[in-house]
């Protein structure tokens, strides 16, 4: 008898282990400075990483500005794009409010030497029925188990479940003299939370001096609103209308964690979309579908992504007023069965360029001829999703174990992602079957980001392929020199049906439509 077929895992299942070690193994993700030991919060993006972190941003930038999609009222939206400098004038941070206010509050452990964000830092606060007189400071992201473990090894009974209150630290800090912090073994080694600043400075020129001082850009958005007047000026574009960004972005995170999702360097794929202060909320409901569509459209299931109204204690700065934020979330292996941030759709009102106006003496209301010249200053939906944390979620939800393959794996990515859209391998290394091959790919080619794999067992070369996530393999045997057809497996069901070698190209084009 057939052993019972195993059921997919579960997020909650997968280990990021396994998924980091395939990233390495198969060319996706190495760590940056791999051979001097890495350094933390920096990753570098291999052969396949590449590819696939391309196919995402060009199939954003395709659904944002070249092909834009069709608004409210039947007509395609306008946007445009632009690629700024990484390094502006120092007074745009000032202005944007990153230099004042773009920070985290810390706290250090005296005992450990760690350093913990102070919001990440939960309390549990034993009931005094317990006679426990400790508080005990877990990470946020501690597993139950973990929890359970350290509580026992300090005598806190569990009868099914431990008795008592949980409280996020900044609530406690009053009693910091009784709370353990995590790995500790005295009470009261945490510090008053301090305020640090998360943008990367640097020095413009030969003098290191305050007056050099200039900064990497923490996010993409601000170099869309120092071209706004520039664009309105240079091309035809009127109210309502989008701007939009890709580029690296970089912050000095105080714990980058979970493989690329908190990096201190990363790519973001922003779009400002720019409207009468009237209409934010009906492009806020646009986008806040338009989005979720879009990451649906790139493989993503809806079971694993959702939409989450932030609190009002979470706002930014610049949504403190007017409609707040939302985020789409991806239910990621880490955060399972919790979800994590994969974009914020945000209403910024007209804080930046209020702001920009304001410290560059710079005008920048918009005259309306639309609207009886009104002039005002427009608001703005932003749309603002990491790219590399995007080729995170692809990977994460394409990573499908199979104990029946002999790669016991395979990356499930949708055709329009995947870094390799096919492979042809001929059976047989030697004779007529490399050349027809050969042939084969030289057609594909130009078109199509296909491998040629001649070498090796077929078994050995298919668990390849599984493990890239190639959707097609193209197998070229004795048939094929009779009758022209080739066997085409499909990655997913290991399905084989016979194509007509002419007609491989029409296939393939078929099948990455979708
Ligand atoms: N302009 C608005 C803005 O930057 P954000 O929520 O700070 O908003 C937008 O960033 C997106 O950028 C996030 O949803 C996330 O996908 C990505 N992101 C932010 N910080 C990141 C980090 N340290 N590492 C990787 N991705 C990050």
């Amino acid at each position: 008898m057939q052993p019972a077929k195993q059921e997919p895992e579960t997020q909650t299942d997968i280990d990021m282990k396994d998924i980091v070690a395939l990233c390495k193994r198969r060319g996706f993700i190495f760590p940056a400075s791999d051979i001097y030991g890495g350094i933390n919060g920096f990753w570098d993006y291999g052969p396949l990483g590449t590819e696939l972190k391309n196919n995402l941003r060009d199939y954003w930038w395709h659904r944002m500005v070249t092909c834009p999609p069709i608004g409210p009222d039947g007509h395609p939206l306008q946007i445009v794009g632009v690629d700024s400098a990484i390094i502006q004038n120092p007074k745009v941070w000032e202005a944007s409010g990153h230099v004042g206010g773009f920070s985290d509050p810390m706290v250090d452990c005296r005992e450990t030497k760690k350093r913990y964000r102070a919001d990440h830092l939960i309390v549990f606060i034993p009931d005094p029925s317990l006679g426990v007189d400790k508080l005990f400071a877990f990470h946020e992201e501690a597993t139950n188990e973990e929890q359970e473990k350290r509580l026992k090894k300090f005598g806190v009974k569990f009868e099914g479940k431990f008795i008592g209150d949980t409280r996020r630290l900044e609530n406690c800090l009053d009693q910091l003299d009784k709370i353990l912090a995590p790995d500790a073994k005295e009470v009261g080694t945490l510090t008053e939370p301090k305020e640090f600043n998360l943008m990367f400075e640097t020095y413009c020129g030969p003098v290191q001096s305050e007056d050099n001082k200039a900064y990497l850009r923490p996010e993409t958005a601000q170099g869309i609103f120092l071209n706004y007047k520039n664009v309105l000026d240079s091309s035809r574009v009127k109210m309502p209308f989008g701007i939009a960004q890709i580029g690296k972005a970089f912050r000095n995170e105080v714990n980058p964690r979970n493989f690329i999702f908190r990096s201190r360097e990363f790519e973001q794929m922003e779009l400002e979309w720019f409207c009468h202060p009237e209409e934010a909320k009906k492009w806020r409901d646009f986008w806040f579908e338009e989005r979720q569509k879009f990451w649906r459209d790139v493989g993503l299931t809806s079971d694993n992504i959702q939409m989450r109204d932030h609190d009002s204690d979470e706002l930014s700065h610049y949504a403190k007023e007017g409609l707040g934020t939302a985020d789409i979330e991806y239910k990621f292996p880490f955060t399972a069965p919790d979800f994590g941030e994969l974009e914020g759709i945000a209403h910024r009102c007209d804080f930046d360029l209020t702001q920009h106006q304001e410290h560059s003496k710079t005008k920048l209301e918009y005259l309306d001829p639309e609207r009886n010249n009104e002039r005002y200053m427009p608001h703005v939906i932003e749309p603002a999703s990491g790219l590399t944390r995007g080729v995170l979620a692809l990977i994460c939800e394409a990573y499908t174990p199979d104990p029946d393959r002999p790669s016991g794996v395979y990356l499930n990515f949708h055709p329009k992602m995947a870094p390799k859209k096919a492979a042809i391998l001929p059976l047989m290394a030697k004779g007529e079957q490399p050349e027809v091959a050969e042939k084969l790919y030289m057609a594909l080619r130009e078109e199509f980001s296909v491998d040629l794999d001649i070498k090796q067992n077929i078994g050995k070369r298919y668990a390849r392929q599984d493990e890239i996530g190639t959707p097609y393999c193209f197998t070229i045997d004795d048939q094929t020199l009779e009758d022209q057809t080739v066997t085409v497996r499909e990655r997913n069901s290991m399905a084989q049906e016979r194509v007509h070698i002419d007609k491989v190209a029409e296939y393939l084009r078929e099948k990455l439509r979708g």
